[in-house]
């Protein structure tokens, strides 16, 4: 309310008596897991900047980066309670939510590039996807991406049998499960903020991640070999509350969906650059050796990993990933 009557002064030339940040009525807490210094990292930091900005204050957004507010699973969870507002899940970690549907984004060996991705994600099956969440009282306002996934583990990974026997850590996603396992390794779901410290005791032997995740969390000082194979994909969901986002005051909904919109477009602008100077901080190193996979090992690859997307079908559901071959195609 105090946001209308600002902007009316200033319609009517009044001086703006109260830039509003001590008047700040309305927080919005977004807890994420990631460093600050990743794709949802900055643009969740972009979010709060912009959110501030065109509400003049009236809102104020405070970010938790590095789980210091919830690790995976515990998020959700407080996001339905209301213990936070907003949040920005990988799309491996819905199915809690009752939308196992979200694991396609994990299929293997699916998207040969972010131009694919956006066919999903901005189409009206990413539209569809997101609506699965209102009866779990959560909206969905926009995906945000990180990238595609490079393997790595303290012994080569050139050939899918070079997995076997390796304990891979995964999100908590069935479908990577069945993706580790069509590899030969034996998958462990850890909550990201676990994967350094289990990687550095050998509770795990490795991982997957886009670049990004593996650099800001120092993976490279624990894993001595990684394969750039690109063979699967990170992205999230930006998440509210539903009804604590229907119960703000319109013109507040309005200056913030604006921000979720620049933010979103900001994000995804930066992501591959954001993946790219991370790899190559990495490789400048050293501590990591890094593989491109050569055209035999990619077709052993795809191989091995294409089975997982039948496995899954009944999970995901046969009728949706055939709506995305078919927006593929
Ligand atoms: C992971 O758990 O590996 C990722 O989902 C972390 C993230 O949010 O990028």
């Amino acid at each position: 309310r105090n946001f209308t009557r600002l902007a009316g002064a200033a319609v009517i030339g009044l001086p703006a008596l109260h830039p509003a940040r001590a008047e700040a009525r309305i927080t919005i807490k977004f807890s994420h897991v990631v460093a600050p210094d990743t794709p949802k990292g900055k643009a969740a930091d972009r979010f709060r900047e912009l959110a501030e900005k065109y509400t003049e204050g009236a809102v104020n957004v405070e970010i938790y980066p590095g789980s210091q507010l919830y690790k995976d699973k515990v998020e959700l969870e407080a996001l339905q309670l209301g213990a936070v507002q907003m949040l920005a899940p990988s799309l491996a970690k819905f199915s809690p939510l009752g939308a196992q549907q979200f694991e396609l984004f994990d299929l293997p060996v699916l998207f040969d590039g972010r131009e694919s991705l956006r066919k999903i994600t901005e189409g009206e099956i990413g539209e569809e996807l997101l609506k699965m969440l209102e009866p779990r009282g959560i909206e969905g306002l926009a995906f945000w991406d990180n990238g595609f996934k490079i393997m790595s583990a303290n012994s080569p990974l050139h050939w899918p049998g070079d997995f076997k026997g390796l304990k891979m850590r995964i999100q908590a996603s069935k479908t990577l499960e069945a993706q580790m396992l069509a590899l030969g390794a034996m998958p462990q779901v850890l909550a990201f903020s676990e994967v350094y410290q289990a990687l550095a005791t050998g509770i795990v032997d490795g991982t997957e991640n886009p670049p990004s995740n593996m650099f800001t969390q120092n993976m490279h000082e624990v894993q001595k070999h990684a394969t750039i194979s690109r063979h699967g994909y990170i992205g999230y969901a930006l998440i509210v509350n539903q009804a604590y986002w229907k119960n703000l005051p319109g013109d507040i909904r309005t200056e913030l969906d604006r921000a979720v919109l620049e933010a979103t477009e900001y994000g995804n602008s930066i992501a591959e650059q954001v993946n790219d100077e991370a790899l190559e901080a990495m490789k400048a190193l050293g501590t990591t050796r890094f593989h491109e996979l050569t055209g035999e090992e990619r077709a052993a690859w795809l191989a091995a990993l294409k089975p997982v997307h039948e496995q899954m079908a009944d999970r995901i559901g046969p009728d949706l990933i055939q709506q995305v071959y078919d927006e593929l195609e």
